[in-house]
């Protein structure tokens, strides 16, 4: 009797091991292993090398047809896209649980039916009954837009080929689908990989915009698949935290434009509404300074944002392993600005909890703002607050310069426009047109002596 061959396929990385293993030796994701059929196994046997269409060949400077782009209906959402849904163009959506994804493809989807184009909204996790109180709360019960419930990827694509393609296809999400095809329980990366290999295959022959919805897991990828994200156009990520109002929209790869620039929204009541000024958002708002708190300007795509850095120093007596705790930066930043700040500065943060938070669930990314995160944390661990109305800008190197970062003259003038007065940088920075006093930081030592020096 032939014996089946197993095989355990990684729900991370799509690896493939013959044995099952506690780690993953592809990508180190820890069980992550689930056993998978084979769907067909490749015969060196076969010969392709006859019996197949011949393929066209073009020129490359043959005149192509301008890139259609098709608008949401929300422009912050246009926005993060490039300019629009591309027709026959996949997108992968991913997001925490809760975040407000299905709110905004439906606030898109009513907006595209309400403009006279066709959408079918496809969800997997509602019933069509839930979907529409959620329409109705945000005011778009009467939108024309064909909503169903379902998770067979046949039933969808029969339907769908038995009609006139739509504008936009909303798959909510991928992880509930199903196909016959295939073994294994929906949400599975076979699974996965097989229903969007089908719904992908549909959007391209009939030109359809395809939305996917996918899951995120805690570390932050989208679940299942890794290899989802090289089979789609766009990746997407819908950011924010729960507890905060305010949701960020960014693309992570796109096919059809940059992916620097990101949409703001705001969850009210009746969904999501646009933020397109967002200058102030994250700022916590509080008059009287505070040690432990510093303003960096950050610039996403083309627009500046003002953001609030929070830092917290607390001694502890004992010798017990200091905490380090950061919300909305990268915790490896933050573990090399202390040892900058160590050994460049004499500063001990040895034995002391250092927590760091970046207000408004922003998760800031630009390396711009490792003066502001060092301001904030020599201004906690001073007890002193910085100089009020004052923004910090530049890049700190291991030996401790700080060293000049893009747009520095943008960023003193959006400043300005909201009333801050002072701008601390490196040495080169621009104050080109801003009026604000700009001081120069050429080093790490110059900023403690500033700060340790303000009374
Ligand atoms: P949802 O779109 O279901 O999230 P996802 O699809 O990403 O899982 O959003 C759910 C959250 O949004 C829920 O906690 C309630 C909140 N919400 C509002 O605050 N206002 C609204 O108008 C709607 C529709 C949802
Ligand atoms: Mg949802």
């Amino acid at each position: 009797m032939a014996k089946t061959k197993r095989r355990y396929v990684c729900q991370a990385c799509g690896g493939v091991s013959h044995r099952w293993q506690g780690q993953c030796p592809d990508c180190s994701e820890w069980n992550s292993l689930v056993e998978d059929t084979p769907a067909s196994v490749f015969s060196m046997k076969h010969d392709l090398s006859s019996g197949g269409k011949k393929i066209q060949f073009v020129a490359l400077d043959a005149p192509s047809e301008a890139l259609e782009r098709r608008s949401t209906g929300l422009a912050e959402f246009d926005r993060a896209l490039g300019g629009g849904l591309v027709p026959g163009s996949a997108i992968l959506m991913g997001g925490d649980p809760g975040i407000g994804k299905s709110t905004l493809l439906l606030q898109a989807a009513a907006s595209i039916s309400r403009n006279g184009q066709d959408v079918v909204y496809v969800s997997g996790e509602e019933a069509a009954g839930q979907v529409r109180m959620r329409a109705e709360r945000l005011g778009h019960k009467d939108a024309p837009i064909q909503l169903a419930s379902a998770t067979s990827v046949r039933d969808i694509l029969t339907t769908l080929n038995g009609m006139e393609p739509p504008a936009l296809l909303v798959i909510d999400s991928i992880q509930t689908m199903h196909s016959d095809t295939i073994e294994g329980a929906p949400g599975t990366v076979s699974q996965v990989r097989g229903c969007a290999f089908e719904l992908i295959r549909y959007a391209k022959e009939s030109g359809v915009a395809l939305i996917l919805v996918g899951h995120v897991t805690k570390d932050g990828t989208i679940a299942g698949p890794r290899v989802l994200e090289h089979m789609v156009d766009v990746v997407m990520s819908f950011e924010g935290e729960r507890s905060h109002q305010y949701r960020i929209l960014r693309a992570l790869k796109n096919r059809f434009g940059a992916v620097d620039e990101i949409g703001v929204f705001a969850m009210a009541g009746k969904g999501l509404e646009e933020v397109s000024n967002p200058s102030l958002l994250f700022l916590s708002g509080q008059e009287a300074p505070v040690a432990g708190s510093a303003i960096f300007p950050a610039i996403e795509g083309t627009r500046p944002v003002l953001i609030e850095i929070q830092a917290l120093i607390v001694r502890l007596q004992s010798g017990a392993t200091p905490r380090r705790a950061v919300v909305g930066w990268d915790s490896g930043r933050l573990a090399m600005l202390l040892a900058v700040l160590e050994s460049r500065c004499g500063l001990n943060f040895s034995t002391a909890e250092v927590y760091l938070n970046v207000s408004g669930g922003y998760r800031l990314q630009d390396p711009a703002a490792d003066l502001a995160v060092a301001a904030a944390l020599v201004s906690a661990l001073a007890d002193k607050p910085l100089p009020t109305k004052s923004v910090w800008i530049g890049e700190i190197s291991l030996a401790g310069e700080i060293r000049p970062v893009a747009h520095s003259g943008l960023r003193m003038r959006e400043a300005a426009k909201l009333g801050f007065d002072k701008g601390f940088g490196p040495p080169d920075g621009d104050r080109d047109g801003s009026g604000i006093t700009y001081e120069n930081l050429s080093g790490l030592f110059k900023l403690v002596d500033r700060i340790v020096a303000s009374s």
